[in-house]
């Protein structure tokens, strides 16, 4: 049993225990900030330079997609000066990272609209997935400007501009139509600081997702919290419906 209290330091996650693709809505960033006393600009600084360790370990689990929640479509009623920041913050780390990136084999994906965002953040952005496009060490997919229902939406556009005729949209072609085409679905979401919901991430994709919630703040949470999320999963009966594994 490999319980949150009683992990065994060495355990690592079984390669048939392991998820395939862990999503994560990375949530807290600004109460790690006023806790601390400090602005909240600065918890979304640490929020994203957290990424790194966590993408670090998750290659080193084996796991092959990883999809981050970034900003959502609803986030721009935060004020001006937080969405600024927020952009500018995540501009200069793909910058930044993007060659790094590349040498560790990690393929950068962007879900997500691209209408609003600043140039210079689409362009950082557009550097980092060409250059990266062909990687398989693992499928990073960053989830900014996302949400799923303009998901749902923008799916439904192109189906319809592309003359589908109705009868021929069946849940394999509306997976296809999503900006996760190809890909398989999360298994496992996991949302820091503790709230239960959400907001509005993956909501096709999640349908059979195995969910993990945990209080620790986004910036403060690292391989060992990852570890635990992978160790609560392994402990998961995926039933999908069926009677299959039923014990009672
Ligand atoms: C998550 O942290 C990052 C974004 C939503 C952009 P928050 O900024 O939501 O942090 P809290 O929830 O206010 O603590
Ligand atoms: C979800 O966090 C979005 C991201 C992590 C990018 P929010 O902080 O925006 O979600 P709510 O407002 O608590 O639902
Ligand atoms: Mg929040």
């Amino acid at each position: 049993m490999n319980t949150a209290e009683s992990l065994p330091r060495d355990w690592v996650p079984p390669p048939d225990q392991l998820p395939r693709h862990v999503a994560i809505i990375m949530d807290g960033n600004g109460r790690w900030a006023t806790a601390r006393g400090l602005p909240r600009l600065h918890g979304h600084r640490a929020g994203t330079d957290n990424i790194r360790e966590v993408l670090e370990a998750s290659v080193e689990f084996g796991i092959q997609y990883l999809t981050i929640y970034a900003f959502s479509t609803e986030n721009w009623t935060r004020p001006p000066d937080e969405v600024n920041g927020l952009f500018q913050i995540m501009a200069e780390v793909i910058r930044d990272e993007t060659e790094e990136l590349h040498r560790n084999g990690v393929c950068v994906r962007h879900i997500g609209r691209s209408e609003g965002l600043p140039q210079e953040l689409l362009e950082a952005i557009k550097g980092a997935t060409a250059l990266t496009r062909a990687n398989r060490r693992i499928i990073l997919n960053v989830a900014f400007n996302y949400g799923g229902r303009a998901e749902v939406v923008d799916a439904v556009r192109r189906i319809i501009r592309d003359g589908i005729p109705a009868d021929s949209v069946t849940e394999d072609l509306v997976s296809r139509y999503l900006y996760t085409e190809g890909q398989p679905d999360p298994d496992l979401i996991i949302r820091t600081a503790g709230e239960m919901r959400l907001s509005n991430f993956l909501i096709w994709q999640a349908a059979y997702a195995e969910y993990y919630s945990t209080s620790t703040c986004w910036p403060d949470f690292g391989r060992e919290e990852l570890r635990r999320a992978l160790a609560a999963y392994a402990q998961r009966q995926r039933k999908f419906g069926s009677l299959l594994n039923a014990t009672c």
